[in-house]
This record gives structure tokens, sequence and C-alpha cells, in this order.
């Protein structure tokens, strides 16, 4: 399968680099296709509340022609998107919530029985590191996360939290542990989309 990864820190080699890198690895050692996209290095701008895009006729029909829509095609090419994040202030990384905004351009007749969306039945996955615990601090994130995948009629796999992120040289168990067990979640979730087709 081909998997997409949004690393969404501005950090090339800090720490959600280190757990999202083992995660690819065991990925691509298991066969599949991965292709990482550093959204941090993009220009994507907010979304301009235009609703050009609930006009257009096929998705993504932004009319903010930048990085985004590059971004867009490769997620709705692949089987299964991973977003990876920094907690920063509780949420996504200013780079990765403008590209979650944006997602609008893929969605049409939400809350109505016309409710579509270009990534229905993909699978996936949301991976945070943060400096603090889990509880009262990497808990927005994930509710917004389950949102968001209801939004885009997409499976969430599972949503993988590694607190108490100081450095990546000190995470190095718990970076393992968590990219092995994500792996499992996401082609789990995958083969049993596959197998319902
Ligand atoms: C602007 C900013 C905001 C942050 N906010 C939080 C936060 O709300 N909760 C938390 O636990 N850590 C917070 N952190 C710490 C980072 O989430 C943590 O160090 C993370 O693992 C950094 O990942 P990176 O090395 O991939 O950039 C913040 C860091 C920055 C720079």
């Amino acid at each position: 399968m081909k998997i997409v990864t949004l690393m969404g820190s501005p950090r090339k080699k800090g720490n959600t680099d280190k757990v999202l890198s083992l995660f690819e690895a065991k990925m691509k050692e298991n066969g599949h296709k991965v292709e990482r996209i550093n959204i941090a290095g993009k220009k994507i701008a907010g979304c301009s509340g235009c609703w050009a895009c609930a006009k257009a006729k096929s998705a993504p029909g932004c009319a903010i022609k930048d990085d985004a829509i590059p971004v867009f095609k490769s997620m709705m090419s692949a089987d299964a998107i991973v977003y990876a994040t920094p907690l920063y202030c509780w949420d996504f990384t200013s780079q990765m919530r403008a590209l979650i905004d944006r997602h609008v351009c893929l969605v049409s007749g939400f809350e109505t029985p016309a409710h579509a969306s270009a990534l229905e039945g993909k699978t996936t996955a949301l991976l945070v590191t943060c400096e603090g615990p889990v509880k009262d601090n990497a808990d927005l994130i994930q509710i917004m996360f389950d949102r968001l995948n209801g939004y885009g009629k997409s499976c969430v796999a599972g949503k993988f939290i590694v607190p108490g992120c100081v450095s990546p040289e000190s995470i190095g168990p718990k970076a393992e542990k968590t990219a092995a067990k994500m792996a499992a979640a996401v082609e789990k979730t995958a083969l049993k989309r596959e197998k319902s087709k």
C-alpha cells in the first residue's frame, strides 16, 4: 500500500522525526511505499473562507493555488495517511493547522445525506510528541482528530501520543515502541478495509 506521512514539525531532526522515521522504516521493511511530506517546508496559506471549493466540480477545488494542492493530491492517492506533529499549545503546529483548515475543499455535503469526501475510507493515524503528559495536555488534539476524520469520512487506525519528549536522544525505547504499535495498527486497519471492498 501507499502511505503518505505529513510531517508537521519545523524541526527536521527532532522528536517527531525520530518516531516518524522509525514508523516509515518499518512500513518500508514490510513492503509498503512511503512518501513523506514536510509540511513546515511548504507554502500553505490559511483558508480564505471563499467557499469556491463548494462550487468546484472535483476535489481539491480550492481557489488558493499553493502547495496544499499537490499535498492533497498525494493524500488522495494514498491508502493511509499519517498526521505527525509536535504538540504546540495543545494543538497541531500552525503549519499543520493551515493544511487542516484547508481540508474543507475535500469534503462536500457535510451533515447531509450527500456527505462526500475525497479521503473517504482512507486509513489515518495521528502521531503527537509532546514534552508534558497526555492528560490535560494532549487531549484536545485527539478529540479534534476524531472529529476531522468524521468530517473526512476516513478510518482512524489509532492516535499515538509520546509524552515526556525532551530530546530525540532520550526517547529511544518509547519511540521504537510507538512506531511499532503504529505500524501494526495502520496495517491492520488498511487490510480490513481492503478485505471489505
Ligand atoms: C511553540 C511551542 C509550543 C509547545 N506547546 C506544548 C504543549 O502545549 N504541550 C507540551 O507538552 N509540549 C509543548 N511543546 C513541546 C513540544 O511539543 C515537544 O518538545 C515536541 O516533542 C517537539 O517536537 P519536535 O522536536 O519534533 O519539534 C511546545 C513547544 C513549542 C516550541
